[in-house]
């Protein structure tokens, strides 16, 4: 029997203890920086001229790692090989698929820190952050496998009395898992594992600025008795590869996290059927956000303060679910802004292996575009706190609030994916509603009221895949949670929750005649 699922706890940096350990955990992994890594495909170990070179966003000067990169050529041998793979893979029990997740999620486990460690190094996470990023994927490892195990029993179905009807839901084929950079670890995990315990094989490219927790993980299910060729880790040029593998007559599923532009993509291209294809393929692509925190005249002030500040600046605003937007009633409009401001300038700046609460933004383009976005914000709004980018050793900018930001603004309808936030004013919770409503979007959002006729109207008509009362709208823990956005934010495949695994497997009825 297994114990009743329940996320992990994460870990309380105010124990001394536990501070020690994860500074432990930073002196092994700075130990290992620099190391190279090869391409993973059938268990084989290939070594490429070329490279992908993993830096530190917190220090320029240092190298995660200098991983190998797949061509075309290589994409083509992945695929042969997860393509012969899938006829042995899908025929291994589910119970057994489900135990390797279960013994990866117990490796991570005891190696905890090292993985956080990882993050605060690879992905510029700070402590808190990263901690959270290694608990998620623990939570997919140990979510996705009892899944597994319901779903192996089917749906019931009825039978008439002259037949016996059954319906089991089957593994689809081979899957391209692309994974994004800002959940280096958890989305990358729990895309790959929710694929191979539903019995297909997987194709794994991980972002080319965080490939190297993606190796470490490879190296996790190997360790929990992944047998060789069922995920092939082949790290490489999203339009070399990805555009080869996406159009790749026997990928029978693409499984995506990422940016608008680059799931679009993937949607128009994976839709062409080409010679030799024999199914029209699966596409999961879970995109972007422009997440908005609503405050209305009964709220709680310090709470939303608090709910946005954290939601906007909390891994500076790197997550498609960050509020980049606080939509607010003119009657506690100041106030709300006066303590945001307060608590924003509280945050500490700089590279979080010395446990600041903000570290850098991922690299020079990110850096280029969230300035660019304050340049915008100068005419659009009025800067009330931050502005400032360094880039002396990392990519460092300062938490930024603009101020009576009008509701169409560009700052307030397209993704900035950095530590930027756009006030602004409404007269009435209509017309918050209305402008958390006026984006492409649809991710999560949050509602700060104490009035129920709010909650229960924001329940009905705030258009979000994931809406939270009286809090901020980052943070979703899998199997409480379910993850996944409206409209331009994608499928809405719920990730983490309980028809996830549905998305990989294909259903079949028989029916026996009695
Ligand atoms: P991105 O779209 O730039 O890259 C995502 C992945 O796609 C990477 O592995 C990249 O190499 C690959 N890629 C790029 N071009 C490709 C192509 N032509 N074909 C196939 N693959 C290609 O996104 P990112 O910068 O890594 O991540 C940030 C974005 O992801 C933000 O927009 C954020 O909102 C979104 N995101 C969404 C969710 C969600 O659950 N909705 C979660 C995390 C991040
Ligand atoms: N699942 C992540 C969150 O909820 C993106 O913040």
């Amino acid at each position: 029997m297994y114990q009743d699922y329940t996320h992990e706890p994460f870990t309380d940096f105010t124990v001394e203890k536990n501070r020690e350990e994860f500074q432990l955990a930073l002196k092994l992994v700075e130990s290992e920086l620099g190391k190279e890594y090869p391409l993973i495909i059938g268990g084989e170990r290939i070594t490429t001229e070329a490279k992908i070179i993993s830096e530190n966003p917190s220090n320029k000067e240092q190298i995660v790692g200098a991983v190998s990169k797949a061509n075309q050529h290589l994409a083509e041998q992945a695929m042969q090989v997860a393509d012969k793979t899938f006829n042995t893979w899908k025929k291994w029990r589910p119970e057994v698929r489900a135990d390797i997740l279960f013994r990866a999620a117990a490796i991570v486990r005891r190696r905890k820190h090292e993985f956080s460690a990882y993050l605060v190094y690879e992905a510029g996470k700070p402590w808190k952050e990263a901690d959270a990023d290694t608990a998620e994927a623990i939570d997919f490892l140990e979510y996705y496998g009892r899944q597994m195990l319901g779903l192996k029993k089917g749906f019931p179905v009825k039978s008439r009395k002259i037949e016996k009807n059954k319906l089991a839901y089957i593994p689809l084929g081979v899957g391209v898992v692309i994974s994004p950079w800002n959940f280096a670890f958890a989305i990358m995990a729990g895309m790959t594992s929710a694929a191979l315990v539903a019995g297909n094989t997987v194709l794994l490219k991980p972002a080319s600025t965080t490939p190297v927790v993606a190796y470490k993980f490879i190296e996790v299910l190997e360790e929990a008795g992944l047998p060789d060729g069922v995920v092939n880790y082949i790290p490489g040029s999203g339009a070399e590869v990805g555009d080869y593998l996406v159009d790749h007559p026997r990928t029978r599923f693409i499984s995506f996290t990422g940016s608008r532009e680059v799931g679009i993509r993937i949607y128009e291209r994976a839709a062409k059927v080409h010679p030799g294809q024999i199914w029209l393929k699966r596409v999961v692509a879970e995109m972007g956000g422009k997440d908005t925190i609503v405050v209305d005249h009964t709220a709680d002030l310090d709470l939303a303060a608090q709910s946005i500040v954290q939601s906007a600046f909390g891994f500076s605003g790197q997550k498609c679910s960050a509020c980049s937007r606080a939509v607010i009633h003119e009657d506690v409009y100041d106030e709300v802004l006066e303590k945001s401001i307060a608590l924003t300038k509280e945050l500490t700046v700089g590279n979080p292996v010395d446990d600041t609460n903000m570290g850098p933004v991922n690299d020079q383009g990110a850096f280029d575009k969230v300035m660019s976005y304050i340049a915008i914000g100068k005419e659009e709004g009025r800067l009330v706190t931050g502005g400032e980018g360094d880039l002396t050793n990392g990519y460092f900018i300062q938490p930024t609030i603009f101020a009576d930001v009008d509701e169409n603004a560009r700052l307030m309808k397209e993704e900035i994916f950095g530590p930027v936030v756009a006030f602004c004013k409404v007269k009435d919770f209509d017309h918050a509603l209305e402008v958390a409503n006026n984006t492409e979007y649809g991710l999560t959002g949050a509602v700060i009221s104490n009035k129920r006729e709010h909650i229960e109207k924001a329940r009905e008509e705030f258009h979000v895949g994931n809406l939270y009362f009286n809090r901020g709208c980052t943070g979703a823990i899998v199997g409480y949670h379910p993850f996944g956005g409206f409209n331009m934010s994608g499928t809405d495949s719920k990730a983490g929750g309980p028809d996830y695994l549905l998305h990989f497997t294909q259903g079949k009825l028989t029916t026996e005649q009695l």
